[in-house]
């Protein structure tokens, strides 16, 4: 997949229909539920160093659901809190959401209203003006202007590369970093990750203001080794799925062959080493969390408004679904609709087999940093 292929075919499920993300991203809510802390730090530091009159903040690959603005929400309530505090005026907010132009941006756009009611009823007074737009494009390219930005936040979307790696031809049968994949492949893999991150980093040394702080959660893993099962596991039994359609004929060989996700899962310490590459910020914090495949699992459903259901018990259902709203557009573009059902069907199972029989877990390395002056 070229970099104008993906820029194209990855978003997630639009809408909010069974198979949509708004309906399947609790896993990423709980991630962003357990990264608050760091952002509390982020963002008091911040407040307080430099008494903003103004505040410009920009989520990055924030999708379409209840996490889209859950960050936003969060922020405006820590400055608003702050502000009583130290008995300042509340500032004005400038909101950015960025995503890739196949994003349901839609969806957001129409929530914006209700949103700014129920953020205001839950603070209890009147915020501060706040502005939203809507950034379209790639963050892997500049977004904004040079120095305008105070805070930058993306999680769970770091992970997805600009395109596929070149080289991955012979990575056959696996769908990413597999067991039985070949150490070109991984190291390709690895070499893409680098040129994409430091790209990132340096689009937003020259966006945000000196002083300015950035916080990213990447779906990563805690091992050194990239073809640990940590960052791979999940894919390959996709993998296995789509191996089972080759044998029973309903994919071609070929297609499988062809096909590989522009995703990679890095370590903290190849987090590290591309900031220290890049050199425009301090690291003011690293770390790693663990959460449940079936974020059901350990979560209490009605505190974060999902209804429990039979369903939703189901763990290989969560967790297909969870995967199904992030691959289903890559899926159907490269194999076609028809595959579809049966492949999360197989999917289902497999995970659910795998689950009864292990601690399957997704790890997420955490960075705060700083713009350095
Ligand atoms: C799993 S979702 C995470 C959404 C949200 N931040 C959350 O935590 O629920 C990943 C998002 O990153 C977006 N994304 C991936 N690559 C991107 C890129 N290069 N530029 C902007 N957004 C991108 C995807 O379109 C997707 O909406």
């Amino acid at each position: 997949m070229s970099r104008m292929e993906v820029a194209q075919v990855l978003h997630m499920n639009g809408g909010v229909g069974d198979a949509s993300y708004a309906n399947n991203s609790l896993v990423q809510q709980k991630v962003i539920y357990l990264t608050k802390p760091i952002r509390e730090e982020a963002i008091t530091s911040l407040y307080c160093s430099m008494l903003p009159k103004s505040l410009a903040i920009a989520d990055l690959g924030c999708s379409s659901g209840p996490n889209t603005l859950s960050v936003v929400s969060e922020f405006i309530k820590m400055v608003e809190k702050l502000c009583r505090e130290l008995k300042h005026k509340s500032p004005e907010y400038k909101v950015y959401l960025n995503d890739l132009p196949g994003n349901d941006f839609n969806n957001i756009f129409k929530s914006l209203d209700t949103f700014k009611e129920k953020l205001c009823d839950e603070i209890g007074s009147a915020i501060g003006p706040s502005y939203f737009s809507g950034v379209p494009g790639s963050f892997y390219s500049r977004l904004f202007p040079n120095r305008s930005l105070d805070f930058v936040h993306s999680s769970y979307s770091l992970q997805w590369l600009s395109k596929v790696p070149e080289g991955v031809e012979n990575n056959r049968s696996n769908i990413y970093i597999g067991s039985t994949s070949p150490t070109n492949v991984v190291r390709a893999y690895y070499q893409q990750f680098q040129r994409d991150f430091s790209v990132f980093l340096k689009c937003r040394a020259e966006e945000l203001v000196e002083g300015g702080r950035m916080v990213l959660t990447i779906l990563g893993r805690k091992s050194d080794d990239p073809s640990s099962k940590e960052g791979c596991y999940i894919w390959e039994l996709m993998a296995t799925a789509l191996n089972d359609m080759v044998l029973q004929g309903t994919i071609k060989k070929e297609q499988l062959d062809t096909f590989n996700i522009p995703q990679y899962t890095p370590s903290p310490s190849e987090v590290k080493l591309e900031v220290l590459k890049e050199g425009s910020f301090f690291i003011n914090r690293l770390e790693v969390s663990e959460v449940h495949w079936n974020a059901f699992d350990e979560w209490n459903a009605l505190e974060f408004e999902y209804e429990r259901s039979e369903s939703l018990s189901d763990g290989g259902y969560n967790v297909a679904q969870c995967m199904r709203a992030v691959a289903e557009p890559m899926l159907v573009s490269h194999f076609g609709e028809d595959i579809i059902e049966e492949v999360f069907s197989r999917y289902q199972q497999i995970l659910a087999d795998r689950m009864s029989k292990e601690k399957t877990k997704f790890f997420n390395v955490t960075i705060l940093l700083t713009r350095k002056a």
